[in-house]
């Protein structure tokens, strides 16, 4: 155990108190991302004879080799269908699934860890089976939602074919300033509000949400509370049980497992009076021809044959990333963020744009910039020829993009591989794409 450099103890506990983290003071040692990145195959990987910059582990991060081989030996040892064959191999892949379920639920602090997690394919599907479960048995005409205007599709789209359905209010919670939410009209807006559904970071901003004043506002009004958290979960310790949330929603491949897994958290007793979402496979105790008896928490919710082998890599990212510890993640990035902001202003001044907070205890490392006369999608391509890989494009936010008054934006996000070289060598790009279209 070390002091992080660059930032003390009060400083860290005073931010991630806000956003709802635990409230440990323990420390790990800080990262060495050097040697995290010989973990990561494909970071090895040159192009056109260059060091692979890798700046979009928003979208998706790398895998490291420890998860690579967890999901390789489980299918060259282990596999069978889970939760029906009476068999060896099947009942320790059963076995494995349900381990692997726990881990992630001791990932989150979850209080019931093998009933309240249910894997579904990504957060986009844990954030509708919400809207159409919870949903559709508890909201009607006249009822409210109140999301925020920095949401991406994901926690959006859902809520707006639920309200045109059932005639459902939608309201927001406005962008204030420096890409942070306006919260001084949040009693007025909460009022009457049946469920409140907020991400806890911006994909698009990187802003870190305040959940605190958002929970109380809401239980207070006797909102439920749905926690998008994609883009808080790979970067930051996650307890659910501190944050006071009721449902909560992250996806594996943006926090070093495998795509095609997601993960819904619910309290129990909110999953157990929910209806099931999909229909079919193992998620019931009986069918008959006229109907059929659900099964427990939570394979009601997991119907057809689930992402056994992306449970069994999930879980081996979190080992992997807990070896760590969230805390020394979030330092690491939080240093590096620091130091891009200052780099990117250093060398481009006012040609460059970075949308979001500027001070980086209230922001995550994503970076979405704006080049005084260069399309995203340039910059991009530009970027691409030195090696250096980044988002262009809306990030599935365009009612954001409309608020920001762009189209689009350059995005680079940082992770636990990624170090100072990577920063410079982004900064250098951005030079030559400012020189190549001046
Ligand atoms: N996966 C999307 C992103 O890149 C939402 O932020």
């Amino acid at each position: 155990m070390a002091t992080l450099s660059g930032e003390t103890l009060s400083e860290r506990a005073a931010v991630d108190g806000r956003v709802g983290a635990s409230a440990s003071l323990t420390v790990s040692r800080p990262l060495d991302p050097q040697r995290i990145r010989e973990d990561f195959p494909i970071l090895g990987r040159p192009q056109d004879g260059r060091r692979l910059v890798y700046l979009d582990s928003a979208a998706s991060s790398q895998k490291p080799i420890q998860v690579l081989d967890a999901m390789d030996e489980y299918y060259r040892t282990t596999h069978a269908n889970v939760h029906r064959g009476v068999y060896r191999i099947a009942e320790e892949a059963t076995a494995r699934y349900e381990a692997a379920r726990a881990r992630v639920g001791r990932f989150v602090h979850a209080p019931e860890p093998s009933r309240e997690i249910v894997f579904t394919k990504n957060v986009t599907e844990a954030l509708n089976l919400i809207a159409y479960s919870w949903g559709r048995a508890n909201l009607g005409p006249g009822d409210a939602v109140l999301l925020t205007e920095i949401e991406h599709h994901a926690n959006l789209v859902p809520w707006q074919i639920l309200a045109a359905e059932r005639g459902v209010e939608l309201r927001f919670i406005p962008l204030g300033a420096e890409g942070e939410l306006d919260l001084s009209d949040l009693e007025r807006l909460v009022a009457g509000v049946k469920l409140v559904g907020v991400t806890m970071c911006s994909n698009v901003l990187g802003t870190l949400v305040p959940m605190e004043p958002i929970v109380a506002a809401a239980h207070a009004a006797g909102a439920v509370v749905v926690a998008d958290a994609a883009q808080f979960a790979p970067h930051l310790p996650l307890d659910v049980s501190a944050l006071g949330v009721d449902f909560l929603g992250f996806t594996g491949h943006k926090m070093l497992g495998p795509t095609g897994i997601g993960v819904l958290w619910g309290r129990a007793a909110l999953l157990e009076a929910m209806p099931p979402f999909l229909g079919g496979g193992e998620m019931i105790t009986d069918v008959c021809l006229d109907g059929f008896t659900p099964a427990e928490l939570p394979w009601k919710f997991e119907a057809g044959t689930p992402p056994i082998a992306e449970a069994i890599g999930l879980a081996a990212a979190v080992d992997y990333l807990e070896t760590f510890g969230l805390d020394a993640v979030r330092a690491h990035e939080r240093a590096l963020t620091a130091y891009a902001l200052d780099r990117l202003r250093e060398d481009h001044g006012s040609r460059l744009r970075i949308h979001g907070p500027s001070d980086p205890a209230r922001r995550s490392g994503v970076l979405s910039m704006a080049l005084e006369g260069v399309h995203p999608h340039d910059v991009s391509q530009v970027l691409d020829q030195h090696a250096v890989c980044i988002r262009a494009g809306h990030h599935c936010a365009k009612p954001l993009m409309r608020l920001l008054g762009v189209g689009a934006t350059a995005r680079a996000s940082l992770y636990l591989y990624n170090d100072r070289d990577d920063v410079d060598a982004l900064s250098a790009a951005l030079g030559d794409a400012i020189r190549f279209f001046a």
